[in-house]
């Protein structure tokens, strides 16, 4: 499956699907501390997503998507992904504009549930859509580009 090392345990799709792995985590510890009626467990919980994913989505917007909307069949794909981008940070700010005061946690609780449920769908599109497509299409040359990336990334925080 991976043509670059060798090992698809080592490529960044697998490093993106890891991450995919722990927003699924996370958003689970906020829909249980909703279902516990505890909200600063699910807000905490949220905040802890929210770290991962601004970062996962950075990499894929700077680093994956790029080179995958230079392929003619997939540049639909990825403006629809990045799209999605959009509308989950959107919903994030909703969330913050969200006035205290008597209804705050059901209307909180109610955005969060509709944006993690977003998120599931978005990671599913990704993890059966996408990332097979960029096994498939990209070379050894992007997938350096993209370890690159990442690791000036992590030297310096996007
Ligand atoms: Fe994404
Ligand atoms: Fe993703």
């Amino acid at each position: 499956m991976c043509d670059h090392c060798g090992c698809r345990d080592l490529t960044p799709v697998r490093r993106l699907m890891d991450e995919h792995d722990r927003l699924r985590e996370l958003s689970d510890v906020v829909r249980r501390a909703l279902a516990a009626d505890d909200l600063p467990r699910a807000q905490t919980g949220f905040r802890m997503l929210l770290e991962v994913l601004g970062p996962h989505v950075a990499k894929e917007e700077k680093a994956l998507f790029p080179r995958l909307a230079e392929v003619a069949e997939l540049a639909d794909h990825v403006a629809v992904l990045e799209g999605e981008h959009a509308d989950l940070f959107d919903a994030v700010d909703r969330l913050d504009d969200l006035a205290g005061g008597s209804g705050f946690a059901e209307q909180w609780a109610d955005g969060v549930q509709r944006a993690l449920h977003e998120l599931d769908e978005h990671m599913f599109k990704e993890d059966f859509g996408l990332f097979p497509a960029a096994l498939a299409t990209l070379d050894g040359a992007d997938w350096d580009a993209i370890d690159a990336w990442e690791g000036a990334a992590r030297v310096m925080p996007t």
